[in-house]
């Protein structure tokens, strides 16, 4: 039967045979998966791991500091933060098509962690054992959408499975490639993460960067910041966090409307809202947000945007529509 407590001993048993005396990296994104896969193989692997952090630039407000003081507080891995925001972006430069994107950031980040893993084998000194291993959060959702399952579809690439590199040098470890997210939560629950961690909603790996419709400049991810600090700070303080699986904020860079502000008129973007229910993200439906909700969150984010004139709601079940627009 299956069980947390199985499930942590199989996984663990497992990970110490594969990596034997060799070390590990994990990229950590401050979502849940990446939280729970990590504290996973340090109960595994101890100090046998250093944990990659990687700052694309993606992120939202305050996820950085969070991934620093929160789980560091948790967990005490060893963590290293890369700082690649002008990284990601020159190599997002121009481009505007979902799959591309994910193709480049996942690369991105594949580059960053080979660079990390070359730092830590000289920092360990002539001794160290060589990081031959590369922990991803990826769970069975990811798999199968990102057509790696039996007879799907590749709807899109998750950047940490259809967005890997040919030539990548790392073995993969990932615990959590059976599980659903609840199944997750439960693991990371189990393996003592603090409420905060495992109860995240979650949030793409690609980051803001597949929420602009449209070119990825560091400008536009401004706007989407802001937008998406008021967004989550309002439904937090309407007490929704629990009631919605997650809510992706998007910026239409490519379009523009006519509105009026002042006395004056304006020609600005559109932030689309996408509040969704889901059991596993497989399937999901739009949440029926409270009208005064969605008013304070327009009314905010039209006064304190620049640039953005109107917010729109998407009402669209997945399918037909998936979670994120990208
Ligand atoms: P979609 O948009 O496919 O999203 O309905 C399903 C769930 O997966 C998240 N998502 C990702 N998570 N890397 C991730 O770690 C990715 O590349 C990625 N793409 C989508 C999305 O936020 C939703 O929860």
């Amino acid at each position: 039967t299956w069980t947390t407590g199985n499930v942590i001993e199989e996984q663990v048993e497992a990970i110490r045979e594969q990596v034997g005396t060799k070390r590990a990296i994990c990229g950590l994104s401050g979502g849940v998966d990446s939280a729970v896969a990590a504290a996973l193989v340090q109960k595994a692997i101890g100090s046998q791991l250093t944990c990659v952090y990687v700052d694309h630039g993606l992120m939202r407000k305050g996820e950085t500091e969070q991934v620093e003081k929160d789980f560091v507080a948790a967990t005490g891995v060893q963590l290293k933060v890369v700082d690649a925001e002008e990284r990601f972006l020159t190599a997002l430069k121009g481009v505007s098509d979902p799959e591309e994107k994910r193709k480049i950031i996942g690369r991105e980040f594949i580059r960053v962690f080979e660079q990390a893993q070359a730092e830590i084998v000289a920092e360990a000194g002539e001794s160290g054992e060589a990081v031959e291993f590369l922990v991803q959060g990826t769970l069975y959702p990811d798999v199968v959408e990102s057509g790696g399952g039996t007879g799907t579809a590749n709807i899109k690439s998750h950047h940490n499975v259809g967005g890997l590199p040919e030539d990548l040098e790392f073995q993969l470890i990932e615990p959590l490639r059976k599980l659903f997210k609840d199944e997750v939560r439960m693991v990371g629950q189990e393996l003592g993460l603090p409420e905060e961690i495992v109860q995240r909603q979650p949030f793409p790996g690609p980051g803001l960067g597949i929420r602009i419709v449209g070119g990825v400049t560091k400008e536009r991810l401004d706007l989407l910041r802001e937008a998406d600090a008021i967004a989550r700070e309002e439904l937090t303080a309407a007490g929704l966090d629990r009631e919605i699986w997650q809510c992706p904020v998007v910026l239409l860079a490519d379009v523009r409307s006519v509105g009026v502000q002042g006395d004056g008129r304006t020609y600005g973007h559109p932030i689309v809202l996408r509040p969704v229910s889901s059991e596993d993200a497989m399937t999901a439906d739009w949440s029926r947000l409270p009208y005064d909700v969605l008013a304070r969150i327009s009314t905010r984010i039209t006064n304190e945007v620049r640039d953005v004139n109107r917010v729109v709601l998407d009402v669209t079940s997945k399918p037909p529509g998936t979670i994120e627009w990208e």
